[in-house]
This record gives C-alpha cells, structure tokens and sequence, in this order.
C-alpha cells in the first residue's frame, strides 16, 4: 500500500506530531510526501486556462503534474493541516486550486475512484470542523469515494513537535481512527453520493458547455456507460 501525505505546513509542530502518530499506525507500507509550500510554492493565477483549454496550459503545469502523477500512484491520500484564520494554510489551499480541473464536473482521474482519503488537521481554538469540511468537500469532488477526518483542537501556538505533549493522550483515539482506514482500504467501495454526482456531472457533459471537458468524457467511454469505478 501507498500513502501520500500533502503536509500543509513546513512547521513541525502539532500537525506534524499528529500526522507521524498516524503514519506509525501504517507501518510497512510505502511513503510518499510532499511539503507545502516548499513542494509546491505557485499561486493559482486564475487564467481557468487548465479547466478551459486543458491542463497543461496552466502556467505552473510541470510542477503540478509532478504532484499529480505522485497522487495518482497512492492508495490513501492524507491531506495534512493546521488551521490558519479559520480554514487550511494558503499552501494547501494553493495546491487544491490547481487541481480545481480534475474535480468531477470536469476531467476527474479515474484512479481517484479508488483511494480512501484522510483529514488530518489541528487548531489552537476553533477552526476544526470548517477546515475539515473544505478538505472533505475538496477530496470528494476530486472523486475520493471514502474520507476519513482526524482533528485536535490544540490550545497551543507556535509548538514544536518535540513538545507536544499530548501525543500520549491521542494515542488511541488515532489507532481508532486509522483502523477505521485500514479497513476502508482494504474493502474500497464507492456510495451512492459519488455515484449520483458521477451521473449527474456525466448528463451536463452530454451537451457539455466545455469542449475539453466533454471530449475527456467521450474519450473515456463514461459518455457510453462505462464507469470509473
Ligand atoms: C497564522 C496563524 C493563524 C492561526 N489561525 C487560527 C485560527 O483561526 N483558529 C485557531 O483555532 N487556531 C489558529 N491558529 C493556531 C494553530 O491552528 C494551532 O496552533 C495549530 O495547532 C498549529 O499547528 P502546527 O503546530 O502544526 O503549526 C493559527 C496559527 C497561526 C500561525
């Protein structure tokens, strides 16, 4: 099995303890990671060029198909984030704008269909569930059939991961949590949401408004009953 973990901050502190705790649960599998924004620095610039014209017009295309080819090869996708005023880091939201093309209404991957997904995200005070809400809303509309989410609040700034000293407490909720993914990944099954959003995307590409995109749809055979899971 292959894990990607998109760590939205270069900070080691409680996000990072908290991702490692996880990533212990998975031992003997494949890692693979990549650290916003020293992995991936480029702004989305709002050209629309990747869902318009295909992807690789996007200016900053090299650098995003290196990170895509990465997710397509794993099995569990972990997008890792503390909260910053209320949502995920700029890094991370700077990443997820560049895939806006691969979301299901337009040219999703088909193997995003089969992976399980997990949030990992810690704030000091609030912050948590409208975070996880957007990273969930993110991976679904990526065709992530299964998402998993994991959040602490933290009481605490600027920490380093040598401090957290609430590892110990987590523990078990953690083990939990990433027995629940073992699970999922081990007996990968897409539901009814993503079936209905799968459909409903595939009737607006029959008259499709985007050429690309309908072309996508077409070349993949999805126009003519095939599916992607
Ligand atoms: C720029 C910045 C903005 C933050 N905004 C919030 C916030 O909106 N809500 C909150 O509860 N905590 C906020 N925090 C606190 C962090 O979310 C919290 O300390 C988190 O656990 C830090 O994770 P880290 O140790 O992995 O960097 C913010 C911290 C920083 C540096």
């Amino acid at each position: 099995m292959r894990i990607l973990t998109i760590m939205g901050t270069p900070h080691k502190g409680n996000t990072r303890a908290i991702t490692d705790l996880f990533l212990d649960e998975f031992k003997g599998s494949e890692f693979d990671e990549i650290v916003l924004p020293n992995d991936f620095s480029n702004i989305c610039l709002g050209c629309a060029n990747c869902i318009l014209k295909g992807e690789n017009n996007c200016p900053h295309y090299d650098e995003v198909k290196c990170i895509v080819d990465r997710i397509k090869k794993a099995d569990l996708i972990i997008l890792a984030t503390p909260v910053f005023v209320g949502s995920c880091t700029s890094g991370m939201k700077a990443l997820l704008d560049h895939l806006a093309y691969m979301w299901i209404v337009h040219r999703p991957k088909q193997s995003m269909f089969s992976k399980v997904g997990l949030i990992i995200t810690s704030a000091g005070g609030s912050g948590v569930k409208a975070t996880v809400k957007l990273l969930k809303q993110n991976l679904f509309y990526l065709g992530v059939p299964k998402v998993y989410n994991y959040g602490v609040t933290t009481m605490k700034m600027g920490g380093n991961y040598v401090d957290y000293k609430d590892k110990d407490k987590i523990k078990n909720s953690v083990k939990k949590q990433a027995n629940k993914v073992k699970k999922a990944l081990k007996n990968k099954k897409v539901g009814f949401k993503t079936k209905f959003f799968f459909k409903l995307f595939g009737m607006t590409q029959k008259n499709g408004w985007n050429k690309v995109d309908s072309d996508y749809w077409k070349e993949m055979g999805w126009l003519d009953g095939k599916k992607p899971y």
